[in-house]
Protein backbone atom coordinates (compact mmCIF):
# COMPACT_ATOMS: atom_id res chain seq x y z
CA UNK A 1 0.00 0.00 0.00
CA UNK A 2 1.26 3.63 -1.10
CA UNK A 3 1.81 5.99 1.60
CA UNK A 4 -0.75 8.36 3.22
CA UNK A 5 -1.17 11.56 1.48
CA UNK A 6 0.13 14.19 3.89
CA UNK A 7 -2.70 16.98 3.87
CA UNK A 8 -2.65 19.46 6.11
CA UNK A 9 -5.99 21.53 6.62
CA UNK A 10 -6.02 25.39 7.69
CA UNK A 11 -9.03 27.53 9.41
CA UNK A 12 -9.00 30.77 11.57
CA UNK A 13 -12.51 32.22 11.47
CA UNK A 14 -15.80 30.87 12.32
CA UNK A 15 -16.85 30.35 8.73
CA UNK A 16 -13.30 28.80 7.80
CA UNK A 17 -14.32 26.37 10.59
CA UNK A 18 -17.83 25.23 9.73
CA UNK A 19 -16.79 24.78 6.16
CA UNK A 20 -13.35 22.88 6.58
CA UNK A 21 -14.78 20.24 9.66
CA UNK A 22 -17.25 18.41 7.10
CA UNK A 23 -13.71 18.37 4.47
CA UNK A 24 -11.01 17.29 7.60
CA UNK A 25 -14.06 14.84 9.15
CA UNK A 26 -14.59 12.90 5.86
CA UNK A 27 -10.36 12.98 5.39
CA UNK A 28 -9.88 11.65 9.07
CA UNK A 29 -12.19 8.62 7.76
CA UNK A 30 -10.16 7.26 4.86
CA UNK A 31 -6.84 6.10 6.01
CA UNK A 32 -5.35 6.82 2.28
CA UNK A 33 -4.94 10.48 4.32
CA UNK A 34 -3.31 11.78 7.43
CA UNK A 35 -4.31 15.51 8.44
CA UNK A 36 -2.93 17.98 10.27
CA UNK A 37 -5.35 20.48 11.24
CA UNK A 38 -4.07 24.06 11.69
CA UNK A 39 -5.83 26.89 13.20
CA UNK A 40 -4.51 30.30 12.53
CA UNK A 41 -6.79 31.29 15.71
CA UNK A 42 -7.34 34.66 13.81
CA UNK A 43 -10.88 34.40 15.41
CA UNK A 44 -10.74 33.08 19.06
CA UNK A 45 -13.97 32.16 20.62
CA UNK A 46 -15.94 32.23 17.53
CA UNK A 47 -13.07 29.83 15.62
CA UNK A 48 -13.14 27.51 19.27
CA UNK A 49 -16.82 27.15 19.82
CA UNK A 50 -17.31 25.67 16.08
CA UNK A 51 -14.16 23.21 16.10
CA UNK A 52 -16.25 21.66 19.69
CA UNK A 53 -19.12 21.10 17.94
CA UNK A 54 -17.39 19.49 15.57
CA UNK A 55 -14.85 17.49 18.01
CA UNK A 56 -11.61 18.51 15.92
CA UNK A 57 -8.72 19.61 17.87
CA UNK A 58 -6.21 21.70 15.86
CA UNK A 59 -2.60 19.82 15.91
CA UNK A 60 -1.03 23.75 15.68
CA UNK A 61 -2.52 26.60 16.81
CA UNK A 62 -1.15 29.73 16.04
CA UNK A 63 -3.04 31.82 18.13
CA UNK A 64 -2.58 35.10 16.05
CA UNK A 65 -5.83 37.10 17.52
CA UNK A 66 -5.42 40.35 19.34
CA UNK A 67 -8.19 42.69 19.96
CA UNK A 68 -9.18 45.22 16.56
CA UNK A 69 -6.01 43.70 14.83
CA UNK A 70 -5.46 45.10 11.25
CA UNK A 71 -5.61 43.54 7.93
CA UNK A 72 -1.58 43.22 7.81
CA UNK A 73 -0.76 42.07 11.61
CA UNK A 74 -3.18 39.28 10.35
CA UNK A 75 -1.38 38.55 7.07
CA UNK A 76 2.38 38.65 8.66
CA UNK A 77 1.45 36.93 12.07
CA UNK A 78 -0.31 34.10 10.34
CA UNK A 79 2.62 34.20 7.49
CA UNK A 80 4.95 33.51 10.18
CA UNK A 81 3.35 30.93 11.44
CA UNK A 82 1.94 29.04 8.76
CA UNK A 83 5.74 29.32 7.21
CA UNK A 84 7.21 27.53 10.61
CA UNK A 85 4.75 25.06 10.94
CA UNK A 86 5.12 23.68 7.07
CA UNK A 87 8.96 23.70 7.64
CA UNK A 88 8.36 21.66 10.70
CA UNK A 89 5.91 19.25 8.60
CA UNK A 90 6.06 18.81 5.03
CA UNK A 91 2.61 18.07 3.57
CA UNK A 92 1.44 16.76 0.00
CA UNK A 93 -1.35 19.38 -0.18
CA UNK A 94 -2.79 22.23 1.91
CA UNK A 95 -6.20 22.90 1.73
CA UNK A 96 -8.37 25.79 3.32
CA UNK A 97 -11.90 28.29 1.98
CA UNK A 98 -13.10 30.46 1.22
CA UNK A 99 -11.49 34.33 1.07
CA UNK A 100 -10.59 35.15 4.60
CA UNK A 101 -7.39 36.32 5.51
CA UNK A 102 -6.32 32.80 6.92
CA UNK A 103 -7.09 31.59 3.12
CA UNK A 104 -5.16 33.74 1.32
CA UNK A 105 -2.22 33.60 3.40
CA UNK A 106 -2.11 29.89 3.70
CA UNK A 107 -2.15 29.55 0.00
CA UNK A 108 1.10 31.93 -0.22
CA UNK A 109 2.53 29.89 2.46
CA UNK A 110 2.26 26.60 0.67
CA UNK A 111 3.23 28.23 -2.72
CA UNK A 112 6.33 29.63 -0.74
CA UNK A 113 7.00 25.74 0.10
CA UNK A 114 5.74 24.55 -3.50
CA UNK A 115 2.91 22.45 -2.35
CA UNK A 116 -0.01 21.96 -4.23
CA UNK A 117 -2.96 24.12 -2.30
CA UNK A 118 -6.50 23.04 -2.79
CA UNK A 119 -9.25 26.24 -2.49
CA UNK A 120 -12.58 24.84 -1.26
CA UNK A 121 -15.10 27.37 -2.11
CA UNK A 122 -13.48 28.71 -5.36
CA UNK A 123 -14.39 30.98 -7.82
CA UNK A 124 -17.06 33.34 -5.86
CA UNK A 125 -16.78 37.00 -7.59
CA UNK A 126 -18.45 40.21 -7.47
CA UNK A 127 -15.93 41.82 -9.76
CA UNK A 128 -15.47 44.83 -7.48
CA UNK A 129 -11.88 44.79 -5.82
CA UNK A 130 -13.55 46.27 -2.44
CA UNK A 131 -17.00 44.96 -2.20
CA UNK A 132 -16.62 42.57 0.03
CA UNK A 133 -13.24 43.91 1.46
CA UNK A 134 -10.69 42.45 1.40
CA UNK A 135 -12.36 39.32 0.76
CA UNK A 136 -12.83 39.68 -2.80
CA UNK A 137 -9.43 40.42 -3.49
CA UNK A 138 -8.58 37.54 -0.95
CA UNK A 139 -10.36 34.41 -2.83
CA UNK A 140 -9.32 36.01 -6.70
CA UNK A 141 -5.34 36.02 -5.26
CA UNK A 142 -5.52 32.73 -4.17
CA UNK A 143 -6.95 31.38 -8.04
CA UNK A 144 -4.05 31.47 -9.40
CA UNK A 145 -2.12 29.91 -7.03
CA UNK A 146 -4.01 27.07 -6.06
CA UNK A 147 -3.91 23.68 -8.08
CA UNK A 148 -7.37 21.90 -6.88
CA UNK A 149 -9.99 24.54 -7.42
CA UNK A 150 -13.22 23.25 -5.70
CA UNK A 151 -15.98 25.06 -7.08
CA UNK A 152 -19.20 25.14 -5.15
CA UNK A 153 -21.54 25.82 -8.37
CA UNK A 154 -21.31 26.21 -12.04
CA UNK A 155 -21.48 29.99 -11.80
CA UNK A 156 -18.05 29.71 -9.59
CA UNK A 157 -16.72 27.01 -12.39
CA UNK A 158 -17.42 29.98 -14.89
CA UNK A 159 -15.95 32.85 -13.13
CA UNK A 160 -12.93 30.97 -12.74
CA UNK A 161 -12.80 29.63 -16.04
CA UNK A 162 -13.55 33.18 -17.47
CA UNK A 163 -9.65 33.68 -15.59
CA UNK A 164 -7.81 31.35 -17.71
CA UNK A 165 -8.20 28.15 -14.65
CA UNK A 166 -7.67 25.16 -17.21
CA UNK A 167 -10.99 23.61 -17.07
CA UNK A 168 -9.52 20.14 -15.95
CA UNK A 169 -8.19 21.83 -12.46
CA UNK A 170 -11.66 22.75 -12.17
CA UNK A 171 -14.33 20.31 -10.11
CA UNK A 172 -18.17 21.48 -9.13
CA UNK A 173 -18.57 19.95 -5.47
CA UNK A 174 -21.09 21.84 -3.84
CA UNK A 175 -20.85 23.97 -0.89
CA UNK A 176 -19.09 21.88 2.27
CA UNK A 177 -21.12 24.89 4.32
CA UNK A 178 -24.47 22.39 3.51
CA UNK A 179 -22.53 19.64 4.28
CA UNK A 180 -22.10 21.35 8.03
CA UNK A 181 -25.32 22.73 7.96
CA UNK A 182 -27.32 19.29 7.08
CA UNK A 183 -25.40 17.75 9.87
CA UNK A 184 -25.47 20.46 12.47
CA UNK A 185 -29.60 20.99 12.19
CA UNK A 186 -29.63 16.91 13.24
CA UNK A 187 -27.97 18.13 16.26
CA UNK A 188 -30.20 18.53 19.90
CA UNK A 189 -30.23 22.11 20.78
CA UNK A 190 -28.02 22.82 23.79
CA UNK A 191 -28.06 26.62 24.53
CA UNK A 192 -29.30 28.30 27.53
CA UNK A 193 -28.87 31.38 25.97
CA UNK A 194 -31.48 34.15 27.15
CA UNK A 195 -31.95 35.47 23.90
CA UNK A 196 -32.21 32.93 22.06
CA UNK A 197 -34.93 31.53 24.49
CA UNK A 198 -36.45 34.37 24.33
CA UNK A 199 -37.24 34.23 20.67
CA UNK A 200 -38.20 30.63 20.65
CA UNK A 201 -40.32 31.63 22.99
CA UNK A 202 -41.94 34.26 21.01
CA UNK A 203 -45.33 34.37 20.21
CA UNK A 204 -44.84 37.41 17.20
CA UNK A 205 -42.87 37.01 14.50
CA UNK A 206 -39.37 37.21 14.87
CA UNK A 207 -36.79 39.12 12.79
CA UNK A 208 -33.15 37.46 12.60
CA UNK A 209 -29.86 39.97 12.23
CA UNK A 210 -26.15 39.13 11.78
CA UNK A 211 -23.98 41.89 10.34
CA UNK A 212 -19.97 42.53 10.68
CA UNK A 213 -18.72 43.33 6.86
CA UNK A 214 -16.01 45.73 6.93
CA UNK A 215 -17.46 47.86 4.30
CA UNK A 216 -20.79 48.25 6.49
CA UNK A 217 -18.65 49.37 9.12
CA UNK A 218 -20.02 52.38 10.81
CA UNK A 219 -22.46 54.69 8.98
CA UNK A 220 -24.02 51.77 7.30
CA UNK A 221 -23.91 49.56 10.12
CA UNK A 222 -25.81 52.60 12.13
CA UNK A 223 -28.26 52.74 9.49
CA UNK A 224 -29.29 48.74 9.48
CA UNK A 225 -29.14 49.57 13.17
CA UNK A 226 -31.78 52.16 12.59
CA UNK A 227 -33.96 50.71 9.87
CA UNK A 228 -34.67 47.70 12.41
CA UNK A 229 -35.72 49.72 14.88
CA UNK A 230 -38.11 51.35 12.55
CA UNK A 231 -39.15 47.92 12.15
CA UNK A 232 -39.70 47.37 15.37
CA UNK A 233 -41.73 50.04 16.23
CA UNK A 234 -44.24 49.38 13.31
CA UNK A 235 -44.36 45.80 14.35
CA UNK A 236 -45.47 45.36 18.04
CA UNK A 237 -45.56 41.78 17.18
CA UNK A 238 -41.85 41.56 16.03
CA UNK A 239 -38.88 40.85 18.23
CA UNK A 240 -35.24 41.16 16.95
CA UNK A 241 -32.93 38.49 17.77
CA UNK A 242 -29.54 39.72 16.88
CA UNK A 243 -26.33 37.65 17.72
CA UNK A 244 -23.83 40.13 17.66
CA UNK A 245 -20.42 39.16 16.54
CA UNK A 246 -17.48 39.47 18.82
CA UNK A 247 -15.75 42.55 17.35
CA UNK A 248 -16.03 45.41 19.34
CA UNK A 249 -16.69 47.59 15.92
CA UNK A 250 -20.03 46.01 15.48
CA UNK A 251 -21.45 46.37 18.72
CA UNK A 252 -20.20 50.18 18.41
CA UNK A 253 -23.23 50.49 16.07
CA UNK A 254 -26.05 48.45 17.70
CA UNK A 255 -25.74 48.69 20.78
CA UNK A 256 -26.48 52.34 21.51
CA UNK A 257 -29.65 52.15 18.71
CA UNK A 258 -31.07 48.73 19.43
CA UNK A 259 -29.83 48.22 23.17
CA UNK A 260 -32.29 49.32 25.21
CA UNK A 261 -35.55 48.40 22.66
CA UNK A 262 -37.59 46.08 24.85
CA UNK A 263 -38.29 43.67 21.73
CA UNK A 264 -34.34 43.81 20.82
CA UNK A 265 -32.63 40.73 21.81
CA UNK A 266 -29.01 41.01 21.61
CA UNK A 267 -26.46 38.76 22.49
CA UNK A 268 -23.21 37.33 22.08
CA UNK A 269 -22.36 35.06 18.97
CA UNK A 270 -24.49 32.02 18.64
CA UNK A 271 -23.14 28.56 19.06
CA UNK A 272 -23.21 27.03 15.48
CA UNK A 273 -26.31 24.62 16.52
CA UNK A 274 -28.50 27.08 18.31
CA UNK A 275 -27.85 29.76 15.39
CA UNK A 276 -29.60 27.16 12.87
CA UNK A 277 -32.20 26.85 15.51
CA UNK A 278 -32.19 30.43 15.59
CA UNK A 279 -32.71 30.78 11.31
CA UNK A 280 -35.21 28.04 11.59
CA UNK A 281 -37.17 29.71 13.93
CA UNK A 282 -36.92 33.49 12.06
CA UNK A 283 -39.65 34.68 9.88
CA UNK A 284 -37.22 36.69 8.26
CA UNK A 285 -33.40 37.15 8.20
CA UNK A 286 -31.59 40.47 7.88
CA UNK A 287 -27.45 39.61 6.89
CA UNK A 288 -24.73 40.90 5.37
CA UNK A 289 -23.11 36.92 6.22
CA UNK A 290 -22.08 35.11 3.19
CA UNK A 291 -22.84 31.60 4.83
CA UNK A 292 -26.04 33.27 6.02
CA UNK A 293 -26.77 33.63 2.17
CA UNK A 294 -26.23 29.95 1.54
CA UNK A 295 -28.13 28.43 4.57
CA UNK A 296 -31.28 30.61 5.13
CA UNK A 297 -32.36 29.25 1.50
CA UNK A 298 -32.54 25.74 2.52
CA UNK A 299 -34.53 26.39 5.29
CA UNK A 300 -37.51 28.25 3.26
CA UNK A 301 -36.42 31.45 5.33
CA UNK A 302 -36.52 35.25 3.26
CA UNK A 303 -33.26 37.24 3.41
CA UNK A 304 -32.53 40.49 2.21
CA UNK A 305 -28.89 41.13 1.93
CA UNK A 306 -27.79 44.01 3.69
CA UNK A 307 -24.47 44.22 1.25
CA UNK A 308 -24.73 46.05 -2.53
CA UNK A 309 -23.64 43.40 -4.45
CA UNK A 310 -23.50 39.70 -3.97
CA UNK A 311 -21.15 36.61 -5.08
CA UNK A 312 -23.73 34.13 -4.40
CA UNK A 313 -26.24 35.66 -6.98
CA UNK A 314 -27.70 31.78 -6.96
CA UNK A 315 -29.71 32.88 -4.14
CA UNK A 316 -31.05 36.09 -5.67
CA UNK A 317 -31.87 34.27 -8.78
CA UNK A 318 -33.90 31.43 -6.46
CA UNK A 319 -35.90 34.20 -5.91
CA UNK A 320 -35.19 33.02 -2.07
CA UNK A 321 -32.74 36.22 -1.16
CA UNK A 322 -32.54 39.92 -2.04
CA UNK A 323 -30.27 42.55 -2.32
CA UNK A 324 -31.19 45.52 -0.27
CA UNK A 325 -28.02 47.21 0.90
CA UNK A 326 -27.76 49.49 4.03
CA UNK A 327 -30.30 52.36 3.00
CA UNK A 328 -32.48 52.75 5.94
CA UNK A 329 -35.58 53.37 4.04
CA UNK A 330 -34.83 50.70 1.90
CA UNK A 331 -34.52 47.82 4.45
CA UNK A 332 -37.43 49.30 6.16
CA UNK A 333 -39.55 48.82 2.71
CA UNK A 334 -38.27 45.84 1.73
CA UNK A 335 -38.78 44.32 5.37
CA UNK A 336 -42.39 45.52 5.34
CA UNK A 337 -42.96 43.94 2.55
CA UNK A 338 -41.92 40.48 3.31
CA UNK A 339 -43.95 41.54 7.03
CA UNK A 340 -47.52 42.90 5.37
CA UNK A 341 -47.71 41.07 2.12
CA UNK A 342 -48.15 37.39 2.79
CA UNK A 343 -47.70 36.64 -1.35
CA UNK A 344 -44.98 38.33 -1.50
CA UNK A 345 -43.28 36.78 1.34
CA UNK A 346 -44.51 33.28 0.47
CA UNK A 347 -42.74 33.86 -3.11
CA UNK A 348 -39.46 34.17 -1.03
CA UNK A 349 -39.91 31.47 1.36
CA UNK A 350 -39.88 28.47 -1.07
CA UNK A 351 -36.64 25.66 0.29
CA UNK A 352 -33.82 26.28 -2.40
CA UNK A 353 -30.88 25.12 -2.44
CA UNK A 354 -28.65 26.14 -4.87
CA UNK A 355 -25.32 26.01 -3.22
CA UNK A 356 -24.83 21.86 -2.46
CA UNK A 357 -26.60 18.41 -1.64
CA UNK A 358 -24.19 17.60 1.58
CA UNK A 359 -21.85 15.68 -0.19
CA UNK A 360 -19.12 18.21 -1.25
CA UNK A 361 -16.50 17.08 1.34
CA UNK A 362 -16.72 13.62 0.14
CA UNK A 363 -16.55 14.40 -3.95
CA UNK A 364 -13.16 16.35 -2.34
CA UNK A 365 -12.15 13.38 -0.81
CA UNK A 366 -12.52 11.55 -3.70
CA UNK A 367 -10.86 14.28 -6.17
CA UNK A 368 -7.81 14.08 -3.48
CA UNK A 369 -7.47 10.52 -3.85
CA UNK A 370 -7.37 10.44 -7.79
CA UNK A 371 -5.36 12.99 -8.13
CA UNK A 372 -2.42 12.52 -5.49
CA UNK A 373 -2.14 8.87 -5.79
CA UNK A 374 -3.63 7.88 -8.95
C1 LIG B 1 -13.28 37.81 9.44
C2 LIG B 1 -12.98 37.66 7.95
C3 LIG B 1 -14.26 37.76 7.14
C4 LIG B 1 -15.31 36.78 7.64
C5 LIG B 1 -15.50 36.96 9.14
C6 LIG B 1 -16.42 35.89 9.66
C7 LIG B 1 -10.86 38.55 7.10
C8 LIG B 1 -10.08 39.77 6.74
N1 LIG B 1 -12.11 38.77 7.54
O1 LIG B 1 -13.77 39.13 9.64
O2 LIG B 1 -13.97 37.47 5.78
O3 LIG B 1 -16.51 37.03 6.97
O4 LIG B 1 -14.24 36.83 9.81
O5 LIG B 1 -16.91 36.20 10.92
O6 LIG B 1 -10.35 37.46 7.01
N2 LIG B 1 -13.00 39.01 17.68
C9 LIG B 1 -13.00 38.45 18.95
N3 LIG B 1 -13.24 37.11 19.08
C10 LIG B 1 -13.49 36.30 18.02
C11 LIG B 1 -13.51 36.87 16.74
C12 LIG B 1 -13.25 38.21 16.58
O7 LIG B 1 -12.78 39.15 19.92
O8 LIG B 1 -13.71 35.10 18.23
C13 LIG B 1 -12.76 40.45 17.52
C14 LIG B 1 -11.29 40.87 17.75
O9 LIG B 1 -11.24 42.12 18.34
C15 LIG B 1 -10.75 40.95 16.30
C16 LIG B 1 -11.97 41.50 15.60
O10 LIG B 1 -13.08 40.84 16.19
O11 LIG B 1 -9.60 41.77 16.22
C17 LIG B 1 -12.01 41.34 14.11
O12 LIG B 1 -11.74 39.99 13.69
P1 LIG B 1 -11.17 39.75 12.18
O13 LIG B 1 -10.96 38.29 11.96
O14 LIG B 1 -10.02 40.66 11.93
O15 LIG B 1 -12.33 40.30 11.25
P2 LIG B 1 -13.82 39.82 11.05
O16 LIG B 1 -14.64 41.04 10.87
O17 LIG B 1 -14.18 38.87 12.11
N1 LIG C 1 -23.19 31.70 12.65
C1 LIG C 1 -23.10 31.17 13.93
N2 LIG C 1 -23.48 31.95 15.00
C2 LIG C 1 -23.90 33.23 14.85
C3 LIG C 1 -23.95 33.77 13.54
C4 LIG C 1 -23.59 32.99 12.46
O1 LIG C 1 -22.74 30.01 14.12
O2 LIG C 1 -24.23 33.88 15.86
C5 LIG C 1 -22.76 30.86 11.51
C6 LIG C 1 -23.69 30.85 10.32
O3 LIG C 1 -24.66 29.81 10.43
C7 LIG C 1 -22.75 30.62 9.16
C8 LIG C 1 -21.46 31.24 9.61
O4 LIG C 1 -21.57 31.42 11.01
O5 LIG C 1 -22.50 29.24 8.95
C9 LIG C 1 -21.24 32.54 8.92
O6 LIG C 1 -20.20 33.21 9.52
P1 LIG C 1 -20.01 34.77 9.38
O7 LIG C 1 -21.30 35.44 9.06
O8 LIG C 1 -19.26 35.20 10.58
O9 LIG C 1 -18.98 34.84 8.15
P2 LIG C 1 -19.17 34.88 6.56
O10 LIG C 1 -19.92 33.69 6.14
O11 LIG C 1 -19.83 36.18 6.24
O12 LIG C 1 -17.75 34.89 6.08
Amino acid sequence: MSEPIRVVAVCGTRPDAIKMAPVVRALREDPAFTVRLIATGQHREMLDQVLRLFELTPDVDLNIMTPRQTLTEITLRTLEGLDRALQESPADVVLAQGDTTTTFVAALAAFYHKIPFGHVEAGLRTYDKYQPFPEEMNRRLTAPIAEFHFAPTETARENLRREGIPDARIWVTGNTGIDAVQWVAEQSLQSDDPALQRALAHSGRVLLLTTHRRENWGKPMGAIARAVHDLLERFDDLLLLAPMHRNPIVRQSLLPILGDHPRAALTEPLDYAPFVHAMRRADVILTDSGGVQEEAPAFGKPILVLRETTERPEGVAAGAAKLVGTDRTRIVQEATRLLTNPDAYAQMARAVNPYGDGRAAQRIRTILRQELRP
